[in-house]
């Protein structure tokens, strides 16, 4: 039996990695744009760096494969979650989308 748990873990690991996450590739500039925008806004709930959300959402969980939701999120809000939204221009939303993405892994 504990022969058996390697490759299973291993198999695992493999199945979980997204796909299609590492073909979305983001500027420096955006992911520093959306560091920017998170810390003002979004930083007092989910954590500076997204770390230690509290009752929030950890961001960095959030799956990179699942852009639309994270738009439908932020845009429409979700419980506790404020609506924002029109108050992002869609440059500023992908720059955050950028910075929940890749930021911080
Ligand atoms: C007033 C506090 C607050 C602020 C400010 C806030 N959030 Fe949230 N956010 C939450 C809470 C609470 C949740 C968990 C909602 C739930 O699942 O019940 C959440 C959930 C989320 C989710 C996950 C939604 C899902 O599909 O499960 C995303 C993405 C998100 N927030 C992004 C952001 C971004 C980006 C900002 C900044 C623009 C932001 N949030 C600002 C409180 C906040």
């Amino acid at each position: 039996m504990k022969r058996m748990a390697l490759p299973i873990v291993l198999a695992c690991l493999v199945m979980s990695i997204p796909a299609g996450a590492e073909a979305q590739s983001f500027s420096k500039e955006q992911i520093e744009t959306g560091a920017e925008l998170f810390a003002i806004n979004c930083s007092p709930c989910h954590g500076a760096h997204m770390q230690d959300p509290g009752a929030a959402f950890n961001l960095r969980k959030f799956p990179a494969d699942q852009h639309e939701r994270f738009v439908t999120a932020v845009t429409r809000g979700k419980n506790q979650m404020p609506p924002w939204g029109d108050f992002f221009k869609p440059e500023q939303l992908e720059a955050l989308w950028a910075y929940v993405v890749a930021g911080e892994r």
